[in-house]
């Protein structure tokens, strides 16, 4: 049963020893607070910028530069912000150990890693990486690409990133599939759930019988799969959510 709760109800509303295994899953409202936009609703990145010209394999064949400068200014606006307290309070949590926690996310901006998460599964990629068709995928770190070229081939290096109309990497589905499958606790932060097979993960949790968390300042379009549905920030509920 559904059950919204307000901000002194969540308060230590989860202790961590009563799990074994704790999933973090989330989406792009993770980072709002952080200050990187959300990518639908006001202001978010796609009614600001047209996918079509800058987010898929099609755009980037036509000019690539154009899109490589676009992910260039996503970077640079990454750079100029930092992780918040909910990003922190979950590399904490992983720290003291009293639970599994891995986090399965959404999110390209590697902000998870900035705050000492070191178990993210990446669905989307990450701005952080580029992808030769031949060669492989690198790190590559930085405001600006180092190579819009590989060094081993003449190829063109793209964002290794899941742009509109790519595949979904299968192994890396598989592994935060088999996470979700797996746990006891499952707390979905700041995603839309629109995009598949994200909307499919609650349902994955609750066969395992896991507790069902949602964090998200407004309704989404998985809610009702919740028991619990908290209407709130990440970066507010987080930090008071689980007992210390
Ligand atoms: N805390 C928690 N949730 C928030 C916050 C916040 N501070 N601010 C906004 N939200 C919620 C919004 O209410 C919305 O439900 O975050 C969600 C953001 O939704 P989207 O912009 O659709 O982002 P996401 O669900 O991550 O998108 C999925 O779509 O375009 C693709 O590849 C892209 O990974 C992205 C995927």
């Amino acid at each position: 049963m559904e059950q919204d709760l307000s901000i002194s109800d969540y308060k230590h509303l989860v202790r961590p020893e009563d799990y074994k295994k704790i999933v973090f899953f989330t989406g792009a409202g993770m980072s709002a607070e952080s200050g990187v936009p959300t990518y639908r609703g006001k202001g978010g990145t796609w009614e600001k910028y047209n996918w079509e010209k800058y987010a898929c394999q099609e755009a980037f064949d036509r000019n690539p530069d154009k899109v490589m400068d676009f992910h260039e200014v996503r970077r640079k606006s990454v750079l100029e912000c930092s992780p918040h307290a909910g990003h922190e309070m979950i590399a904490n949590l992983a720290l003291k150990k009293k639970s599994e926690v891995r986090i399965v996310t959404q999110n390209i901006d590697g902000m998870h890693q900035r705050a000492g998460s070191k178990d993210v599964i990446e669905l989307h990629g990450s701005l952080w990486k580029l992808r030769c068709p031949v060669h492989g995928v690198i790190e590559d770190i930085g405001h600006v690409f180092t190579a819009r070229k590989c060094g081993k081939c003449d190829n063109r290096l793209r964002p290794d990133i899941v742009w509109f109309g790519d595949s979904l990497n299968r192994e890396v589905i598989e592994e935060g599939v088999g996470a979700i499958a797996t746990c006891d606790l499952f707390i979905s932060i700041g995603t839309s759930g629109v995009v598949w097979p994200a909307a499919g993960f609650p349902e994955v949790a609750k066969k395992n019988g896991a507790r069902c968390i949602e964090i998200n300042p407004e309704p989404s379009a998985m809610s009702a799969m919740y028991e619990t549905t908290i209407q709130g920030t990440a970066g507010k509920v987080l930090p008071i959510l689980f007992v210390p």
